[in-house]
């Protein structure tokens, strides 16, 4: 059904929709239509509104307001070009020189062309790709995630200038990494809501030209709202909004999923990223998501999409559909009565835009029924033509606007290539060193034996989800070449490795090399978008393939795992002789050399795991478990460090380095006076811990890191007494001494990543704000602040206590 009203395309669009291109897929359902790459239209459109001849229309004057510019065209539509408007690819309204726009383009860790908006070819046939996302985060720096925004939107600017893309970009994808098994793990910021919050505003503000200070991490518009038509560089999309991350496990899909979440769980962990996006990025787009939360698709949710996310957060652009999340609601959940239905609903919850065409088609009934207003429908298109304008697509000519000299050439700049490069080198992870193996002299290892698939990949292996073709590729063959000879042997035919007809002949080349590296892991057979995981092993004869290798090796042996998601790898995290492992998550198109570079000791590696990595055994909880906190009653063992007690392969934060690090604190308060009063109130909202006592937190203490009178300096000294510098990374968490499960048994409170001279030093300083840091949410979605001592843990190696007590306690007068 859905498939078949995506055939029928939109007769106002002049291009061909991707279904036809995907239908004779007919049987594989219209999931497919959503990943398979779009087809182009046959002649991209390269006009631009408010050219000559209709550059007279108010809607073109840059001196009025975008309100009045937006009034002024909506005044000049014809209902049924307004419903044209509602679509993803929006209909050309000829008549007043506007031409088709494609609202959907793709902006993930580089350009891709997952969406019609973006088109390769001509003048520019490929983009610097950069690691997938959760290998950045591993960086765990945050002006590397900004730098690498500000390059993509670049990129991106140049593609626009040249006819190539849109400005209108649905990244990044800052859903909570809850499940190792999620097939779109890899294109998140991981498992720690501060995290994924503090990666959303740091790239936010890359991709859209916002000014971005680290150190008081928040930023400045340059210029005020009113007069920022031509400042946003393009618009970001915080996606998906919410609760989304399943894409197809044990006969569920992410479709039809129906996520049951307590509202604790929502404020403590689901929302952190989406109200830092909005709120402190600004982003000027939400992507209400498939699934539904607790009953009600997203995307027909009013309380998520105009109280939570228009009015709470304050939203100023508009709200997307995930592609089809409006027929969806009809046709897959049932949740309308009929397809004019599901568009109501949407429209009248605060969706502005369907990425699709069922809006377009089902809008005119809806209004006929009275289900929906024009209204509404205005307000939509005020939303969608308000950011259109500020993004400078009714200014004219791109060419004569702000960024317009952004030519071909800054695509795959060098100084983006050497930022891509950068990007994997400050991402790599060491997971295992015994005995210091790593890293390698190139004077002393003469000959390597490279082994496993991904070695000399294609660019799949390396790029990861929503990745567009790459300037260049180094394979880590090739990166291993320029340090090394090489003896290379695949020993396995492919990433699923389904037999071991080549394993044998891998055990013999590794007696004449003086070293083995061994890469193993995933790639998109195993993990994507549409597909999750049913097992964290590596997949079928990959750790035989270790095993024998390792057995068999003369000299030693490095691990190197390629996967977005954790792999349980156990057997060879105790197995002596593996000595070293390194995770690359996909390191992008430099990703070869950056690993190379670690193994024969050009850098110390300083990245570290941005989620858990559990054993196989936790695939036994169910993937459609929302919870966050363990149930013992029933064995759930609960998620992510901080509520996740059972074994690990590799733990959160977990990352070692080549340099000879000790950590201590330096000067940390160890009692903080709060001035203000306890609401007695306040101690049963907590309920599940009524001693300590309990502080509820007023609302606005909560926002920014505005200090209200609590804040103290968390400041540490960080040696290293190696005898090579890099760069290093402290984490801080706060750590609950009560055994109580349903409190956070750790909290990541900041991070901070430095460089480290040679012998050298550095003090690290953290500014906390116990009411933004130190807080916990209730089971009412309030945040509440624990009276009494509370455990600082930096690397999960130095401890300080630093007890809250109330002013008054101290004979204070408070509030
Ligand atoms: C505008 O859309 C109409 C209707 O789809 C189409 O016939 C026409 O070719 C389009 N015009 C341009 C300039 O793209
Ligand atoms: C249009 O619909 C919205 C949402 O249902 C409603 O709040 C509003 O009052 C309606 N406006 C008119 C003019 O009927
Ligand atoms: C690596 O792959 C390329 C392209 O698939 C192939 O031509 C080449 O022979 C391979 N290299 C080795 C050493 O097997
Ligand atoms: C924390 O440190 C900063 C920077 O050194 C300083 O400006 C600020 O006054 C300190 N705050 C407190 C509460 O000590
Ligand atoms: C963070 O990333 C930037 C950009 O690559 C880099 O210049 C800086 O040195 C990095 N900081 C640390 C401490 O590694």
């Amino acid at each position: 059904m859905v498939l078949d009203s995506w055939q029928m395309g939109f007769s106002g669009v002049s291009y061909h929709s991707m279904s036809l291109f995907c239908a004779p897929w007919k049987l594989v359902a219209f999931a497919l239509l959503l990943t398979c790459r779009s087809v182009h239209p046959r002649s991209f459109d390269q006009s631009y509104a408010c050219g000559p001849g209709y550059d007279h229309f108010p809607f073109c004057n840059r001196g009025l307001s975008v309100e009045s510019r937006v009034s002024d065209l909506l005044s000049r539509l014809l209902l049924e070009e307004k419903l044209g408007q509602l679509v993803s690819s929006a209909a050309n309204i000829s008549r007043l020189g506007i031409p088709a726009y494609y609202w959907w383009s793709e902006a993930l860790h580089g350009l891709s062309d997952n969406g019609p908006g973006v088109r390769f070819g001509d003048d520019i046939p490929a983009v610097t790709i950069f690691p997938q996302v959760i290998l950045s985060t591993a960086s765990f720096n945050r002006t590397l995630w900004n730098l690498i925004a500000q390059a993509v939107s670049t990129e991106a600017r140049a593609m626009y200038n040249v006819g190539q893309a849109g400005l209108t970009y649905w990244s990044p994808n800052i859903n909570i990494f809850r499940d190792p098994r999620w097939g779109r793990g890899q294109e998140t910021p991981g498992e720690d809501p501060f995290v994924s919050s503090e990666y959303a505003v740091a790239y936010v503000c890359g991709l859209q030209g916002q000014e971005y200070n680290e150190d008081l991490r928040h930023l400045t518009i340059l210029n005020g709202r009113s007069s920022m038509q031509n400042t946003l560089k393009v618009a970001a999309c915080c996606k998906h909004f919410t609760a989304y991350d399943l894409e197809a496990w044990g006969g569920y899909t992410r479709y039809t999923f129906d996520a049951l979440v307590t509202l604790q769980d929502l404020v403590e962990t689901y929302h952190p990223p989406f109200k830092s996006c909005i709120q402190e990025a600004q982003a000027m787009c939400v992507m209400c998501s498939y699934n539904r939360l607790n009953g009600v698709p997203t995307c027909a949710d009013n309380h998520l999409l105009s109280n939570l996310v228009r009015e709470e957060w304050g939203l100023k652009g508009y709200v997307t559909s995930d592609c089809d999340a409006v027929a969806v609601v009809y046709e897959y959940i049932g949740y309308a009565a009929s397809p004019e239905d599901a568009v109501a609903d949407c429209l009248n919850a605060g969706m502005d835009l369907n990425c699709g065409t069922y809006v377009s088609r089902h809008a005119a009934v809806a209004l006929e029924r009275g289900i929906v207003n024009v209204s509404t429908i205005d307000k939509a298109l005020s939303n969608l033509f308000g950011l259109r304008m500020q993004l400078g697509l009714f200014d004219g000519d791109p060419k004569a606007q702000p960024f317009g000299l952004i030519g071909p050439e800054a695509v795959c700049a060098d100084i983006h290539r050497q930022l891509a490069l950068e990007a994997a080198k400050q991402g790599l992870v060491l997971l295992k060193n015994e005995a210091r193996t790593l890293p390698f002299f190139a004077g002393h290892i003469k000959k390597v034996a490279v082994i496993g698939p991904h070695a000399n990949s294609s660019d799949d292996m390396l790029l990861g989800d929503y990745a567009g073709p790459p300037c260049i590729t180094i394979t880590p063959l090739e990166g291993l070449q320029t340090f090394a000879d090489t003896i290379y042997t695949p020993g396995c035919i492919d990433v699923a490795c389904v037999s071991d007809s080549l394993v044998e002949a891998a055990t013999e080349v590794v007696s004449v090399a003086d070293a083995v590296i061994i890469f193993a892991g995933l790639d998109k057979s195993e993990e994507r978008e549409d597909h999750d995981r049913t097992k964290l092993f590596l997949p079928g004869q990959q750790q035989n393939l270790i095993s024998k290798v390792a057995n068999a090796a003369v000299g030693p042996v490095v691990l190197v795992i390629l996967s977005g998601g954790p792999v349980d790898v156990v057997f060879a995290r105790d197995n002596p002789k593996v000595q070293s492992i390194v995770w690359a998550g996909y390191p992008g198109e430099a990703g070869g050399q950056a690993i190379a570079e670690l193994i024969f000791g050009e850098f110390s590696p300083g990245g570290r795991l941005p989620m858990t990595w559990y054993p196989e055994s936790f695939t036994q909880v169910p993937m459609t478990d929302m919870n966050m906190r363990p149930n013992p009653s029933r064995g759930y063992p609960g998620r992510t460090h901080r509520f996740y007690r059972g074994d690990t392969v590799f733990k959160f934060g977990h990352g070692l380095t080549y340099m000879d690090i000790s950590e201590t604190f330096s000067s940390v308060p160890t009692e903080i006076y709060l001035p203000i009063c306890m609401d007695p109130f306040s101690v049963n909202m907590l309920r599940m811990n009524p001693t300590p006592s309990t502080c509820q937190v007023p609302d606005d203490h909560f926002n920014n890191n505005v200090d209200h009178g609590a804040g103290f300096n968390v400041s540490m000294q960080v040696r290293n007494r190696g005898s090579r510098g890099g760069s290093y990374t402290v984490l801080l968490f706060s750590k609950s001494q009560t055994g109580d499960v349903r409190l956070p048994q750790q909290q990541l409170v900041d991070f901070k990543r430095v460089n480290l001279e040679p012998n050298g030093g550095a003090e690290v300083s953290f500014f906390l704000n116990p009411y933004k840091h130190l807080t916990v949410v209730n089971e009412y979605g309030k945040r509440v602040l624990n009276l009494g001592p509370h455990v600082l843990v930096v690397n999960a190696q130095v401890e300080h206590t630093v007890s809250i007590k109330l002013a008054e306690a101290k004979g204070n007068r408070c509030c």
